[in-house]
């Protein structure tokens, strides 16, 4: 029997995937040429939220790779809100520099993110670092990989050793023997991290649905755990800014127990 790819919306999975990763490989090269450049820094909502030329750029290029293959397709970018959006309609989710701080401060820890989206279901999801060069894939049902090594969570079970990013404030308490914290100041990265088992769990709240959308299916297929604080399945909404926890699946629980309900 001939093997049937999975379709989306009449499109391949396979075809999704590759135009997603060109379209996040010319948005990394702008934003590493950008990275050693001159910036242009303006604040958005305040001094912690930065915008540059380059988030804008980055974005550009995005849609217009994508819109050349998928004319009708929708789009929700991060610096260019939503377009053409249609339930009918595959729609793209963008965060064309996930870590904008870092980027603009010269600090080499950022990502790029872009997820392909139908009837609230994510099908493909592709982050980048472009500094490192490492390239994250996920294709529903199909598993994630980096640079072509497929990626699976890590197999620790003990939070005492396990590596975490999180807030300090959203902690009840900082208990003894908590494990390793590290942060990259990145949503995205923190969380491909969780796929790639260099960290056990990664914890933030409100958090827009394009610094989550692509990397949680990333965590999904490599075998990890996505859910909000409240342990309920995140929405794929841009109107609503949700709480997140990824883990490798083994220390979900044992970290929630840790974290505090309080909005902090
Ligand atoms: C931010 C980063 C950061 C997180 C913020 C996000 P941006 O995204 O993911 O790690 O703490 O909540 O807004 O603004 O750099 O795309
Ligand atoms: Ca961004
Ligand atoms: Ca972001």
């Amino acid at each position: 029997m001939a093997y049937q790819e999975l379709l989306v919306n009449e499109v391949s999975i396979s075809k999704l995937e590759s135009v997603a990763i060109s379209a996040i490989l010319r948005a990394s090269d702008v934003i590493r040429e950008g990275f050693y450049s001159t910036l242009s820094i303006s604040e958005k909502s305040g001094p912690h939220d930065v915008v540059t030329q380059f988030d804008k750029e980055a974005e550009r290029v995005i849609i217009e790779t994508i819109s050349k293959t998928f004319p009708d397709h929708a789009f929700l970018g991060e610096e260019t809100g939503p377009r053409g959006a249609s339930h009918k309609e595959i729609t793209w989710i963008i965060d064309p520099i996930d870590g904008t701080w870092n980027f603009a401060r010269q600090i080499p820890s950022f990502g790029c993110s872009i997820a392909a989206v139908y009837e609230n279901t994510v099908y493909v999801g592709v982050v980048i670092d472009p500094v490192a060069n490492e390239l994250f894939v996920a294709k529903k049902g199909y598993g994630a990989t980096m640079n072509g090594k497929q990626l699976s969570t890590s197999s620790r079970s003990d939070l005492s050793i396990s590596g975490i990013s999180l807030r300090v404030e959203m902690l009840k308490s900082i208990p003894e023997n908590f494990g390793i914290l590290r942060r990259s100041g990145s949503t995205v990265l923190d969380m491909c991290y969780v796929a790639k088992g260099s960290l056990e769990g990664f914890i933030d709240r409100n958090i827009n649905v394009w610094d989550f959308a692509a990397s949680m299916l990333i965590v999904q297929e490599a075998g990890g755990m996505v859910t909000t604080l409240e342990q309920a399945p995140l929405l794929l909404d841009h109107t609503k800014k949700q709480s997140v926890i990824a883990t490798n699946r083994l220390i979900h629980k044992e970290l929630l127990k840790w974290i505090s309900l309080e909005k902090k």
